[in-house]
């Protein structure tokens, strides 16, 4: 059996004991499901693909940021002992549902969405595999949204209005897209005291992302953008 300790009610809740059965091949989100299931219908907690693909699963495991559905019990627990909390940063809505309005509000803030300059009048646009920005864009673009990153990073809980990992990443992204606009504008989004310039680049955004992107690196790419754009009056 698993002794499993998980999050109850909201931010000034408290963790509840369970017994959960063991499985080969078992993974977090199987023993929240477990719970859920079989021991208790209240457990309010959020998934949908169960593959790795919607970002929606992440909770803190043994405090630790991570994506349940492709985390397996085998390489979390020790002495069959496991705890399951909300993703930390973000406001708690009950149990393991955080909200994460403010996560994506802040990609709207980095002017997360892409906007085309040419129109559906015009041929598809042909950005060679190997050139660097689109090198770039591959690097950042598989981001699911799950906001491990987020949760794992310090300057957010310490500057709530700091944009984060996930936003910045987006942003690197859409500036290296060579079919896009406004990069003026979204460098100036993210260039004030809550953009790049406040990521100390401790790195544990990168430690942590399940799909082994580096906001970091993307983070210090916008960095040095915004310093380019000043020094030549852009900005
Ligand atoms: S590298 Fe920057 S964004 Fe990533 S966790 Fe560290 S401070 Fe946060
Ligand atoms: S950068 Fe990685 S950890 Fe952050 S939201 Fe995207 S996929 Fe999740
Ligand atoms: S349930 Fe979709 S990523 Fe885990």
């Amino acid at each position: 059996m698993l002794e499993v300790k998980v999050w109850r009610g909201k931010a000034d809740g408290g963790f509840q004991r369970f017994e959960v059965p063991r499985h080969p091949s078992q993974t977090v989100l199987d023993v929240v499901t477990h719970i859920q299931r079989h021991l208790d219908p209240t457990l309010a907690y959020r998934f949908a693909c169960r593959v790795g693909m919607c970002g929606s699963c992440a909770m803190m495991v043994n405090g630790v940021p991570r994506w349940t559905c492709r985390t397996h019990i085998d390489s979390v627990s020790k002495n069959n002992e496991l705890t399951v909390g909300p993703l930390r940063n973000l406001p708690v809505i009950r149990d393991l549902v955080t909200d994460m309005r403010e996560f994506f509000d802040k990609w709207a803030r980095a002017k997360g969405e892409f906007r085309g300059r040419q129109t559906k009048e015009d041929d598809f646009a042909k950005v060679p595999p190997q050139s660097p920005p689109r090198q770039q864009v591959d690097a950042g673009i598989e981001c699911i949204g799950c906001g491990v990153c987020y949760a794992a990073c310090d300057v957010v809980k310490w500057n709530p209005d700091y944009l984060g990992p996930a936003a910045l990443n987006r942003a690197w992204t859409l500036i290296n897209d060579v079919r896009g606009k406004d990069n003026l504008e979204r460098l100036r989004a993210v260039s004030g005291d809550a953009g790049c310039h406040a990521c100390h680049s401790h790195v544990s955004c990168t430690e942590r992302c399940p799909k082994h992107l580096s906001p970091t690196a993307a983070i210090a790419g916008l960095k040095r953008a915004v310093t380019k754009a000043v020094l030549e009056g852009d900005l």
